[in-house]
């Protein structure tokens, strides 16, 4: 690893990006001239394959990071390979155990794989429920703690949750997944206070609805269930207690994510940085 001394030096922004007009409601974040120096990092991004983690995944690989991409998905793995991303490892991450071994030596962990399931508690599949948690709260506990030795022997490291506004709000049908990032929240906290005089800091990115396939299926769903067209899904369903009228990129969230591996984050630890377009301020 390099030195602390270089390592803390942010590379030089050469020219600002200029700012979007206003009302515009673009959503595309160009990748900036400049971002944080990752060169001799390794950074693990779980759920790598799609959404959110390829963005992730693709954001720290531009940041010089080498990048280990886990997932199930074999062809989205190979595929982000190909291209230079990353190095693949094809895990399912609720064999605890392999979670745990795919996490060692990294210095940044983005905790970010998860899945879906909507149906009321009553009707909610028990085993259906036990997997979510294990995916989306267990998997996480494993990989920090296989992470952890490395980062505390170092004094550097990066806990990247890519929790949800569900997190800290709850949806009729969710529990699971709301069970899930409430635990993630938790956990996340503890890790910081935890790492916090060790140099390692851990936050919680919660995030409204964003573009992924996990969201578009949704949409595609609610369309057919509801005989309604797919914007009307996302203005009227999704987005109704949204005060901004858009769905999330991800190269937002990862844009966040990279942030908080700069220098300038070291100070943001145990926090959850909601980006819902005032969702929870209403
Ligand atoms: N899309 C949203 O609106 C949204 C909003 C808030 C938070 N999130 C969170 O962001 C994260 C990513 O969501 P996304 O929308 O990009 O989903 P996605 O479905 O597009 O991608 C999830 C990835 O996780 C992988 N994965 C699922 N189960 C796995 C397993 N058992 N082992 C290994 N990999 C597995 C999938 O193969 C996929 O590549 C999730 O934790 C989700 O809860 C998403």
């Amino acid at each position: 690893m390099c030195s602390m001394t270089t390592r803390e030096s942010p590379r030089a922004v050469s020219s600002a990006p200029a700012p979007p007009a206003a009302g515009s409601d673009s959503a595309a974040v160009p990748l900036p001239a400049a971002g944080p120096d990752l060169r001799g990092r390794t950074a693990v991004v779980t759920g790598a394959a799609g959404g959110i983690g390829r963005a992730c995944a693709e954001r720290l690989h531009a940041a010089g990071a080498d990048v280990r991409l886990v997932d199930r998905d074999a062809a989205g793995l190979r595929a982000l390979e190909e291209a230079g991303t990353g190095t693949a490892a094809q895990v399912d991450l609720t064999d605890l155990d392999a979670a745990a071994e795919v996490a060692r030596g990294a210095d940044i962990l983005v905790n970010n794989a998860g899945v879906q399931t909507v149906a009321p508690i009553e009707e909610f599949p028990p085993e259906r429920f036990s997997l979510i948690l294990r995916l989306m709260l267990e998997a996480p506990f494993r990989l920090a703690q296989a992470a952890l030795p490395h980062m505390y022997a170092q004094g550097w490291g990066r806990i990247v949750n890519i929790s949800s506004v569900h997190g800290l709000r709850a949806s009729a049908y969710k529990s699971a997944y709301v069970a899930a990032k409430h635990g993630l929240e938790g956990l996340s906290k503890v890790a910081a206070v935890e790492g916090a005089a060790r140099g390692v800091t851990s936050n919680c990115i919660n995030p409204g609805y964003v573009r992924t396939p996990l969201v578009e299926r949704q949409i595609a769903d609610q369309a057919r269930a509801h005989g309604i067209g797919e914007d009307e899904v996302v203005d009227s369903v999704l987005l109704a207690r949204s005060p901004l009228k858009r769905l999330i990129e991800p190269s937002e969230v990862a844009a966040m994510a990279a942030y908080l591996c700069t220098p300038e984050a070291s100070y943001i630890n145990g926090a959850s940085l909601v980006m819902d377009g005032a969702w929870s301020a209403t």
